[in-house]
């Protein structure tokens, strides 16, 4: 047998043997059933070590080409001979496996008229490619990784914070894989195990915090009747959370923001009781004109976490968030960070540094709030002229989305199959929930589509509620 190394001036090497040997079994050179030389044998005859020969064998009778039998030999296997089971003491174990937390990623090929995205053809991807080139000068990044975030790019973040009214320093700043790794993360340093959300809310926030041991308790929201802060109050009494997580603007699924009023009574209940805060604010810079709607980390200081993300207004792909935290967290949290991923991808985050610094991004916001302004408008046009009568939706004047609340009766299910039918998804608005469902409907994604898409879509809609209902 000819045994030849892979590269020149290298030694030969297992990978060799099992190439020689497919090759020679693969041309009928070897033919089913041909013993081959004993171990020693080969080893003698190609100056291998004898380890060399025995895992080359090995793993062609791993893979099914030969047959070692006791005290026999090493023989040839016939392809179409059916292969022996596997002695059962040598198949490994299988671990055991929890159900899917969430449901599967969507594959496309369907108009999804819920979802929270802009529309790719608003997305700068041209002047991004242009970061990263930026970014690879001079040898690309570093060989290591800042575990809290390459530093310019916090300095950055915090920089613009601080020009929307938020106090905030690139030491309190935490990169993150999205906004949802600013989740992830708090839910793994947080001591206490209560955490209060809105219901209904965003929805892989509780699939994520009860995988890590949360409990999690509802505090309803009724974008159309407002907050019943005095039903909250009772129910923080009561459940004892250590942290409430709200999205105060464009609350993800309704749309509904919070006013400045129930800003300041949150900020007051937190203090009665005990309970921290975490402001998700996926959306208070996509709104028209520059007109930032007020935060509670604005309002209530370094005390409030806050979460934000370049997702919905950059790029979803570049999967780029940050957490600004209170000075005694940020240990813990980078810390969570560092046991979870070690570190974020500082080729991401040196583009988007650059991305920040040449001011690609201010421009991007003002033409994307123009494009997501026009879109609102024509939707908000559409449902008027298109739903019937007892439809009801949400009036956000910003964010990705907004809520249809479906007439009374109409069995949302069957609706959601109907539209499926014609090629249109729609998000299953009763998965937003943590009790029973106060609301009965979908969200409507504006932002993903051009409105002569969005108008189709939603004549489908007004077409099937009609029938439903
Ligand atoms: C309210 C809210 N928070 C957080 C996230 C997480 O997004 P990302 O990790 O892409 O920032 C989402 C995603 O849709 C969301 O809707």
């Amino acid at each position: 047998m000819h045994v030849r190394a892979s590269d020149p001036g290298r030694r030969v090497g297992a990978r060799d043997v099992v190439e020689a040997l497919v090759h020679e079994i693969g041309s009928g050179a070897l033919p089913p059933g041909a013993r081959l030389p004993p171990v020693r044998v080969l080893e003698a005859q190609l100056g291998l070590s004898k380890n060399t020969v025995q895992a080359a064998y090995d793993e062609l009778v791993a893979r099914g080409l030969l047959d070692a039998r006791a005290r026999e030999g090493v023989f040839v296997l016939a392809p179409s001979l059916p292969r022996e089971p596997p002695a059962a003491q040598r198949r490994p174990a299988m671990a055991r496996w929890a159900a899917p937390l969430v449901e599967p990623y969507p594959q496309g090929g369907v108009f999804e008229l819920g979802s929270v995205f802009i529309d790719p053809e608003l997305l700068p991807r041209e002047r991004l490619a242009e970061c990263f080139r930026a970014a690879m000068r001079d040898g690309g990044p570093a060989p290591f990784y800042h575990p809290q975030g390459y530093p310019p790019l916090r300095a950055a973040i915090a920089e613009r914070l601080r020009d929307r009214g938020i106090a905030a320093d690139a030491d309190a700043i935490v990169v993150t894989v999205g906004s949802q790794q600013a989740l992830d993360i708090v839910a793994r340093a947080l001591q206490t195990r209560t955490v209060a959300i809105e219901d209904p809310g965003y929805r892989y926030v509780v699939p994520l915090l009860r995988s890590l041991g949360h409990r999690v308790v509802g505090l309803p929201l009724d974008p159309f009747a407002g907050l019943d802060l005095d039903d909250w109050s009772q129910r923080l009494a009561r459940e004892r959370p250590g942290l409430l997580y709200a999205t105060t603007s464009f609350h993800n699924p309704t749309g509904y923001s919070y006013s400045s009023s129930e800003l300041m009574r949150l900020l007051a209940l937190s203090a009665e009781h005990e309970v921290a805060l975490m402001e998700d604010d996926w959306g208070s810079d996509m709104l028209s004109g520059s007109e930032y709607r007020p935060t509670l980390r604005a309002l209530g200081g370094e005390r409030v976490l806050y979460v934000n993300s370049f997702t919905k207004k950059l790029l979803p792909s570049l999967r780029l968030g940050f957490a600004l935290a209170p000075s005694e967290a940020i240990a813990a949290l980078v810390a969570a960070k560092r046991t979870s991923v070690l570190g974020g991808n500082l080729l991401s985050e040196m583009a988007l540094f650059e991305f920040l610094d040449r001011g690609y991004y201010d421009t991007h916001l003002r033409e994307l709030q123009r494009a997501l302004d026009e879109r609102y408008q024509a939707c908000l046009d559409c449902l008027r002229q298109l739903m019937p009568a007892a439809v009801r939706w949400t009036t956000p004047g910003g964010g990705p989305t907004l809520w249809l609340e479906l007439p009374a009766g109409t069995d949302a299910a069957r609706l959601r199959a109907r539209m499926l039918d014609r090629g249109i998804a729609l998000e299953p608005g009763d998965a937003n929930f943590l009790g029973p469902a106060h609301l009965s409907g979908f969200r409507i994604g504006y932002a993903r589509h051009a409105p002569a898409a969005l108008a189709r879509a939603l004549g489908a809609l007004a077409e099937e509620i009609a029938k439903a209902s």
